[in-house]
């Protein structure tokens, strides 16, 4: 007989294979506002409808599911990530965080009535810019509290030997995207000298990214996508466009790092640190289990951030990611054994917040 937390991560990975089984395979795909995301927002919603909760879809799509605490005048106290996902994506991203956070919400009201309501939601297209959770903080009302699990992503948990850890900011992210302007001409006639080549330009550019990221300490900057017009083997480019994603773990560095660049950024979200409170009642269950306590800052971007600059309580609780911290691929791994920790540390926080008055 299983225990009832060994129960819960059979569950929470026979679930997280369910959603990672929409869109063929090959990796998560589940892009936002796709089909494939809506089927999993369905499927998500039939798992809070069969535990008792009660659903809200709001107009852009997220998914609540909520248990009522006695004091319905107090703030809501949430948990919850995304459902979309990058493709060609992990198994854990986004749906760790939401699957967990329905088991923590069922657990702690099993375990007796509540004084404020618990929600786990879903939020829509974090992938491609917090649409969701930035449409939720301009739209309907908006938790007092918000606890995210989240994988990781990187390799500081595993190299620390800790299963759990606590974050303390979220990194500034702008995103852009750039032209470069060339002249058609025919390869082979050509002169070397004469030519107006754009997309030697933009290689020029994409290096200088590189080396600009590496002279700010803890910056990060990635081109992920580029493409070439009229993209013919035998003609000279004429236009290149590319994407832009750079990042920094404070103000000061990521304005320095946007100006170096000369990003005009389309989207862009400050660097947010995470509260206290929530992340106290994290920590608190963290020690009651004798396991190590890691603070680290995280340099991927999360909806807690979002609802965090909306002045939500926000905290995240990252679970130890395996396979060398590798994520945004089909080979982003945590284990059971983690998972049951993060549950178990996720639902003694809800219940700590829940009972605040
Ligand atoms: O890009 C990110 O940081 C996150 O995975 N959306
Ligand atoms: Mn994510
Ligand atoms: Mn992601």
């Amino acid at each position: 007989m299983l225990t009832p937390s060994a129960a819960d991560a059979k569950r929470v990975f026979a679930r997280l294979d369910e959603l990672y089984g929409i869109g063929g395979g090959g990796g998560a795909n589940r892009p936002g506002f796709s089909p494939e995301e809506q089927q999993a927002h369905e499927l998500c919603s039939a798992w809070m409808r069969d535990a008792g909760l009660e659903v809200e879809i709001d107009a852009i799509g997220n998914l609540v599911g909520r248990v009522r605490g006695s004091r319905r005048d107090l703030p809501e106290v949430w948990t919850g990530s995304h459902l979309d996902s990058v493709p060609r994506g992990g198994r854990f991203d986004g749906a760790l965080g939401v699957v967990a956070g329905l088991e923590a919400v069922e657990q702690a009201a099993r375990e007796g009535p509540l004084q404020r309501t618990l929600a786990v939601v879903a939020f829509r297209a974090e992938e491609t810019g917090c649409h969701g959770s930035r449409a939720r903080c301009v739209g309907a009302g908006l938790p007092g509290t918000f606890v995210e699990v989240h994988v990781e992503q990187g390799p500081r948990l595993a190299d620390a030997g800790a299963p759990l850890g606590l974050v303390t900011s979220i990194a500034g992210i702008a995103r852009a995207e750039l032209e470069f302007a060339g002249r058609a001409g025919h390869a082979g006639t050509t002169p070397m000298s004469g030519r107006e080549d754009a997309l030697t330009a933009a290689a020029a550019y994409v290096l200088r990214v590189r080396e600009v990221a590496k002279q700010i300490e803890g910056a990060v900057a990635t081109v992920g996508r580029l493409e070439i017009e009229p993209g013919a083997e035998n003609v000279i480019p004429t236009l290149v466009r590319l994407t832009v994603d750079a990042r920094a773990p404070d103000a000061e560095r990521f304005e320095a790092l946007i100006t170096a660049l000369e990003l005009e950024p389309r989207y862009r979200v400050e660097p947010v640190a995470l509260a206290q409170a929530p992340r106290n009642a994290l920590r608190v269950e963290v020690e009651a289990l004798g396991l190590p306590v890691v603070e680290l800052a995280s340099g991927a971007g999360h909806d807690a951030g979002i609802l965090a600059a909306a002045g939500v309580e926000s905290a995240m609780l990252f679970v130890r990611s395996l396979a060398g911290g590798v994520s945004h691929s089909p080979e982003e791994a945590s284990s059971e054994e983690d998972v049951v920790l993060a549950v178990e540390v996720l639902t003694g926080a809800l219940r700590r917040l829940a009972a605040v008055s």
